[in-house]
């Protein structure tokens, strides 16, 4: 309950800007729900004056009446539901906005944490929820309460102590719909999260629908998703049978009500005391009363659902941003980099990735980091750019400790080329001036393509630079995309380059002459260069040999050789094939 209640403060706090709106449309609800009991009331002079007492006056204005009554709550219906609702697409527009901002913000390990499909729905399934509950659910409850509290104002103007007798019944409601609010809220959560399983498996499947086919996984998946699919029908419908239980019981209670009245109203005695207006309109009230109790028993059901919802998106937006407390920057960056007894564990795992790793690199050396796959090769670089904070240690650029860099001025200095390519769904152009590369001239994209090796395929596609390359450049090779991926890195022209299994999809020709490019490019940048290929990295300057997350050997390529121990078998098991 209270976090319904916390989840609604924070949605008012994102209307309460359009206050005047609201107002507007608060008023335009009232007013609509004051036709009801205005309507019930007429109901009196209607039997009284009208029928029984034939008054020529009451007779000629009781239509009139009738019809100012309907004209004006259409006309308020129509003013409260478009302001509401352009109100509360507004909040959905603002809080999607917002969650999608706060995506770009989340540090590496949130999105490693939660699956693809769940962040998916947050956008999208999620987010329409809460704007039910923004719009038709503030609707129906102002409107819907309105109306029973002016109903009930009636029935005590007409009659108290019948009244009192209607009462009886509202502790008898309140406790199905308390009991019905905590089932309807639990089954929300487990719908959605159902939901983001839905998306989470689509998106699967269309990612890796080449594996699936491949290795006959068909069958697998479409198991597993019909279950999938069946428990969030299963849980669909115990929703829908909760939220429709509901409302015909809440109702029998107050049809039991009303028989209660009934049956003591036409009783000698009361009747003696209530002219029939008066019990016509009482009973007209009480009848009226049905249709906003059923509206406010299945409102519930959309609230509970928009406050699950509301829960896990505000859960989203409070989830702690990278930290980035620094503030200094580095406007001639040189390029030393210094590990000074660094050590590292990610989060979920129980032995360290990083052990006391010491290095230091000189403005414009090569370094190349060679050892097993999981040695922690691309832990190690990762923490460079502070994809992860390391706990022990420290690391320094141009003797400056990281953490005390902002990650703007620390991320400019860097351009990254790592173990999986990503390319946008955007024009080839676009790809390699990405980000804050848009303001590069068109000259010097394509001096950029041309050292990664990549001009001569740009100008074989169909439109050239202005190809769109497809999802993730499903139109390209592995190779082809690479050398995008390499091409937007040299454009980057930034100190310090990253060169995480760059060249790895690559064929020896092409391999070569992005070597070549990247030592002329090299001059005055620091490179980071791992690879498994030995050929590629012997001509740096230093090697770091790494193993379970240590560095057990370092120098060139010489000296490790002379060494004898780990670089030079590796360098013989290579050679030997
Ligand atoms: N996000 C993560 N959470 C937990 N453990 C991780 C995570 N990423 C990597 N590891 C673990 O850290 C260790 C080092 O991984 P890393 O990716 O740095 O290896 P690598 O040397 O780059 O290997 P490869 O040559 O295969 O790319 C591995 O044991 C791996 O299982
Ligand atoms: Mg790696």
């Amino acid at each position: 309950m209270t976090t319904g209640v916390q989840v609604y403060r924070r949605l008012v706090n994102y209307s309460i800007q359009y206050w005047h709106l609201l107002l507007l449309a608060v008023v335009g609800l009232v007013l609509s729900a004051l036709t009801q009991p205005l309507f019930a009331w007429i109901m009196g002079p209607l039997l009284d004056q009208a029928i029984l007492k034939r008054d020529p006056e009451v007779i000629r204005w009781l239509p009139v009446g009738i019809l100012a009554i309907f004209l004006v709550r259409g006309a308020a219906m129509f003013t409260a539901s478009y302001f509401m609702g352009w109100v509360g697409r507004k909040v959905v527009q603002q809080i999607r906005g917002e969650v999608f901002n706060h995506l770009l913000r989340l540090p590496v390990a949130y999105f490693q944490r939660k699956t693809t499909g769940d962040l998916l729905a947050h956008l999208t399934y999620y987010t329409d929820q809460l704007a039910m509950a923004a719009t038709r659910g503030i609707t129906v409850l102002i409107q819907e309460s309105a109306t029973v509290i002016g109903l009930l104002a009636l029935m005590f103007y007409r009659s108290w102590q019948l009244t009192l007798g209607v009462l009886i019944i509202l502790p008898l409601i309140a406790l199905i719909i308390l009991y019905v609010t905590r089932r309807l809220r639990r089954l929300s959560y487990k719908v959605q999260s159902s939901m983001g399983e839905v998306t989470q498996m689509g998106s699967e499947l269309i990612k890796g629908y080449k594996v699936v086919r491949i290795f006959g996984g068909g069958a697998y998946e479409a198991q597993r998703f019909a279950m999938t699919n069946q428990r969030n029908m299963t849980l669909e419908m115990k929703r829908l049978l909760t939220e429709l239980l509901s409302t015909p019981l809440v109702q029998f209670m107050v049809a039991l009500a009303l028989a209660a009245i009934i049956y003591i109203a036409t009783r000698e005695a009361t009747l003696a005391t209530l002219s029939p207006g008066i019990f016509m309109s009482f009973i007209m009230a009480l009848i009226l009363l049905l249709t906003p109790i059923r509206n406010l028993t299945q409102l519930n059901a959309q609230l509970q659902k928009a406050i699950a919802a509301g829960e896990s998106i505000f859960a989203l937006l409070d989830e702690t941003p990278e930290r980035d407390s620094g503030t200094r920057t580095l406007p001639q960056c040189q390029g030393a980099v210094t590990f000074h007894q660094v050590g590292f564990q990610y989060a979920n795992s129980t032995a360290a990735a990083l052990k006391n790793i010491s290095f230091q690199v000189e403005p414009g050396q090569r370094i190349a980091l060679v050892g097993k796959s999981g040695s922690g090769k691309s832990t190690l670089v990762n923490l460079l750019v502070r994809f992860h904070d390391y706990q022990h240690g420290e690391i320094q650029l141009d003797g400056v400790p990281l953490p005390e860099l902002s990650l703007q001025a620390l991320r400019q200095q860097i351009a990254y080329v790592g173990q999986d390519v990503v390319l946008f769904n955007d024009t080839v152009r676009n790809n390699i001036a990405y980000g804050v590369l848009g303001e590069r001239s068109e000259a010097q994209v394509r001096a950029a393509a041309a050292a990664a090796h990549a001009l001569s395929f740009i100008e074989q596609l169909p439109q050239g630079m202005d190809t769109v390359t497809g999802d993730n450049g499903a139109l390209l090779s592995g190779g082809q995309r690479q050398r995008i991926a390499i091409a937007r890195a040299i454009l980057a022209d930034a100190p310090l380059l990253i060169l995480d299994e760059a060249t790895s999809a690559l064929d020896s020709e092409a391999e070569h002459y992005i070597q070549a490019a990247l030592e002329h490019l090299q001059q005055g940048r620091t490179t980071f260069v791992i690879a498994h290929r030995l050929s590629t990295v012997e001509s740096a300057d230093m090697i770091l040999v790494m193993d379970s997350g240590e560095i057990v050997e370092y120098g060139t390529h010489h000296e490790l050789i002379k060494l004898n121990g780990h670089y030079a078998k590796l360098h013989r098991l290579q050679f030997a094939a």
